[in-house]
């Protein structure tokens, strides 16, 4: 059942083309200007009212969530917070008939999510999940679902799941971008063809698995590592060292590239490795700037950037890894498989259960 794959995680890691591929299936007018998701309920009035956005999830849902916040707020303007399921209720959330209230799954099952999927029905907002299991309970529960089609998930580190709430995000998005019109003809059309582009590009990463397999032996000699980023290459960072902790059991901490030397940078010593997730045209500089922060103090600095900005990147890092070129927005959708595939490296060469990691279950039902 592991077709051929030593485990379901790297199954699912190359899975992931497909699961791009059946979540966008059928969402995408044929003549690639519009996308339209038949399923929802919400009516465009509905839509118009929207003041504001809270996303509810735990554990990588929750990161998917992070990337899903600037899907929204820059494709709909509308604004969006986040909130670790097992947080939400007990913050008192100012939950009101105009807050969509999101939440996101992979099991459909979680406990805290289901119960903050519950505080928000009872509040009076309208709930919409980005879940992968077709009736499941917060399927079941909430007003609308965007099913991610990435198949059943095996391994407790998640990976596919991830990539394809990504993709339910973006569609969304652009879903509602099309109602409430806040971006030009042009620019959704953009977005569109980078999404159609993106198994691909997933392919193509996958081929450089090699690599990362090298890179991941000798990170598995540390303790302890960093991964920094800005924008959305934070909220990739901080699913990058879950997934790294969650099987590896190797310490990490992923920092906003301009945070560190507000404290964190203390812990940068001869040798460190730090993972610098460099994609984001206009952060560039900056991040750039940051790694020289780490530098200096003897990191040893793995770069993750676009291609296209590789030739300048090169020069301030230890190595690079190139990803294809693809729309700011939509970065995450690539620069995580790289981060996947360290993780699941790391893990074999320290002789871990990849696909079940200790103290972890896949479905967490109790809060
Ligand atoms: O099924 P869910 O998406 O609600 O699960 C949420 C988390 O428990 C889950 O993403 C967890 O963090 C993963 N094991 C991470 O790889």
């Amino acid at each position: 059942e592991k077709a051929g794959y030593d485990h379901f995680m790297l199954k699912e890691i190359y899975e992931q083309p497909k699961a791009y591929r059946d979540t966008m299936l059928g969402r995408i007018a044929d003549d690639n200007k519009s996308v339209f998701l038949k399923e929802l309920t919400m009516t465009a009035e509905y839509i118009k009212s929207i003041r504001k956005v809270h996303i509810v999830a735990c554990g990588t849902a929750y990161h998917a969530g992070l990337v899903g916040k600037s899907v929204i707020e820059s494709l709909a303007r509308i604004p969006a917070e986040n909130d670790v399921a097992s947080e939400y209720r007990y913050r008192s959330p100012i939950i009101t008939p105009d807050t969509l209230v999101i939440v996101v799954s992979q099991s459909g099952e979680t406990a805290d999510t289901l119960a903050a999927l519950r505080e928000a029905k009872r509040s009076g907002a309208r709930v919409l999940a980005i879940t992968n299991v077709v009736g499941s309970s917060v399927a079941r529960e909430a007003d609308d679902v965007i099913v991610t089609w990435a198949g059943p998930e095996i391994a407790v580190a998640s990976t596919k799941a991830y990539t394809s709430q990504l993709i339910a995000f973006y569609l969304f998005g652009l879903h509602l971008a099309g109602v409430l019109g806040t971006q030009e003809q042009s620019a959704v059309e953009e977005l569109i063809a980078g999404l159609h582009q993106l198994p691909e590009q997933v392919e193509s990463i996958l081929e450089q698995s090699a690599v990362l397999k090298q890179v991941a032996e000798s990170i598995s000699h540390h303790k302890s590592l960093f991964f920094i980023g800005r924008g959305v290459d934070y909220a990739v960072a901080q699913e990058g060292s879950l997934k790294l902790k969650e099987i590896s059991y190797i310490h990490s901490e992923a920092y906003a590239a301009g945070e560190l030397k507000h404290g964190t940078l203390a812990l940068i010593e001869e040798g460190i490795p730090v993972i610098a997730l460099i994609t984001q045209e206009a952060l560039y500089e900056k991040t750039l700037s940051n790694i020289k922060e780490v530098k200096a103090r003897g990191a040893h600095v793995l770069g993750i950037a676009n291609a296209g900005f590789e030739t300048e990147a090169a020069k301030s890092v230890d190595e690079l890894f190139t990803i294809p070129k693809t729309l700011p927005l939509l970065t995450p959708a690539l620069s995580v498989l790289p981060l996947q595939l360290i993780s699941y490296y790391a893990s074999l060469a320290l002789g871990h259960d990849v696909d079940k990691p200790r103290n972890l279950a896949k479905s967490v039902t109790v809060e």
